[in-house]
């Protein structure tokens, strides 16, 4: 049996993360083919954190309204048998982390035009979310505040993704959190204003964008040179960062001046906007000129993981069958009296008839919704018969002795208590009983025309 979350059925668990475990998952009413959706997990421990618990909530809420190409939609969050969780878009792909972890072991970057469509694609996205506004027009400062590699998800059909807003601020605190008892982690990507836990905006994303593309264009990370995690906070906050010409020498001096201006110690020498940053390095990625046939995203990352995309192809399909399985076997059962061949046969033909049956779901909707309009107009009409039909109720008259009996018609309760009037259906037969302390009694009455009282002698159990 698939596990069950909430209204999703987890198909596969896809990664863990320092917070969270993020699963392959189906809403449970949806159509067999529509699109898998990313449940994460929160781990336990921080539900019981009431400050992160509130961020975690505030921020989702924010968050799924936010819609863009760039930037992995939430569909919903909550919590499930107490634990925190948000469901969201699944990016059939690799985060940039995965990537660039790659491409320095291999110790061969990534061409040049990809990098920028890649850095172009997250500040499209940032630009959309810092401009949030809510439903009043007010501004909400939204930041993301964790911006590192694995946070931008590239599909295998080269879409760019930003991910991870929704829970941003609850990563930041876990990091400085980690960072004070100095447990190790990556801390290469926070701003200055970060590190020094002062006030932040939208440029400090900025920031951590710029030492992703630092990395990006040297292959190497930012601060490679040092090994922990306060060195690279002391250096964040105190070293000059060596320029980026030193280190690729043949740079287009554009493209370093850019990213040595998103690097700025000072927020307020950076790009002010996302947008800002995204004109500049869109005007020299015009002027470039690039190989028309050269690597497209998805081919790049295709072959670069070649083994992964053919592996979660494969996952998506059989999870696919095994949720058609799963809905199957609600409705046929255990097969093991069966011998190997047939159950085979009975699974084919069965996977079959549960794909017919989503099929035909589509086709019923329509029918169906008219059909719904018809019903009613007849269920209206039923109604209305019923109501001016023979039926007719009389008050009957009941009585016991000794009185303050209940009353039992048919086996209910009528909740009243002799003497009482009850309203009975002429012609109809009702078995009445009556009940007080050690009396009981109980008779077939028929009420007619001339018969509309019933007096009943009780008798001692
Ligand atoms: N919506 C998604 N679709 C597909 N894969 C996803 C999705 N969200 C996350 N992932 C994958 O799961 C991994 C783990 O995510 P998670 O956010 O828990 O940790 P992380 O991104 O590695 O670190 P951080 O705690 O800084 O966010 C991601 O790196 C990414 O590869
Ligand atoms: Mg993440």
């Amino acid at each position: 049996m698939l596990e069950k979350f909430d209204n999703y059925q987890l198909l596969s668990k896809i990664a863990t993360g320092g917070m969270a475990e993020i699963y392959l998952a189906k809403h449970m009413n949806s159509p067999v083919n529509s699109m898998p959706i990313a449940i994460k997990k929160v781990l336990k421990q921080f539900s019981s954190n009431q400050t992160l618990v509130k961020m975690f909530l505030s921020e989702a809420r924010i968050i799924c309204n936010i819609s863009h190409e760039n930037i992995v939609r939430i569909y919903d969050f909550g919590k499930f048998e107490n634990q925190y969780f948000i469901a969201m878009e699944y990016v059939f792909g690799q985060n940039l982390g995965s990537l660039m972890n790659k491409l320095q072991q291999r110790g061969s970057g990534m061409p040049l035009n990809l990098m920028i469509e890649i850095i172009l694609g997250v500040l499209s996205g940032l630009d959309h979310a810092h401009n949030t506004k809510d439903k009043n027009g007010v501004f909400l400062n939204v930041v993301h505040l964790d911006m590192n590699p694995n946070n931008i998800l590239i599909s295998y059909d080269g879409k760019i993704k930003v991910v991870d807003f929704g829970i941003a601020n609850v990563n930041y605190t876990k990091k400085l959190k980690g960072a004070l008892t100095s447990i190790q982690g990556t801390y290469g990507y926070l701003s200055p204003e970060q590190c020094r836990e002062s006030s932040v905006d939208r440029r400090s994303d900025i920031f951590s964008l710029g030492a992703i593309f630092y990395e990006m264009l040297a292959n190497a990370p930012l601060f490679k040179h040092l090994d922990n995690d306060a060195s690279i906070l002391n250096a964040i906050l105190n070293e000059k960062i060596r320029p980026i010409q030193e280190v690729v020498p043949g740079i287009d001096p554009r493209i370093a001046k850019i990213v040595m201006k998103a690097l700025e110690k000072d927020p307020d020498r950076r790009y002010a906007t996302a947008a800002e940053m995204k004109d500049a390095l869109m005007s020299v990625y015009n002027s470039l000129e690039f190989d028309p046939n050269s690597e497209t995203i998805q081919s790049f990352l295709k072959k670069m993981f070649p083994a992964h995309f053919i592996k979660m192809t494969k996952v998506l399909e059989r999870a696919q069958t095994e949720y058609l399985m799963d809905e199957l076997f609600k409705d046929i059962g255990d097969l093991e009296e069966l011998d190997l061949k047939e159950k085979v046969r009975v699974k084919e033909v069965a996977i079959e008839k549960a794909k017919e049956r989503e099929r035909s779901k589509f086709r019923s909707a329509l029918f169906i919704s008219g059909c719904i309009a018809a019903v009613l107009i007849v269920s209206a009409f039923v109604a209305y018969l019923v109501l001016r039909s023979e039926i007719e109720l009389e008050n009957v008259a009941v009585f016991s002795t000794p009185p303050g009996a209940e009353i039992f018609i048919n086996g209910e309760d009528t909740g009243k208590m002799t003497p009482a009037t009850l309203q009975l259906e002429i012609g109809k037969n009702y078995i009445i009983e009556f009940r007080k302390d050690d009396f009981i009694g109980g008779m077939n009455f028929t009420p007619s025309e001339k018969s509309r009282e019933v007096n009943m002698v009780l008798k001692k159990r």
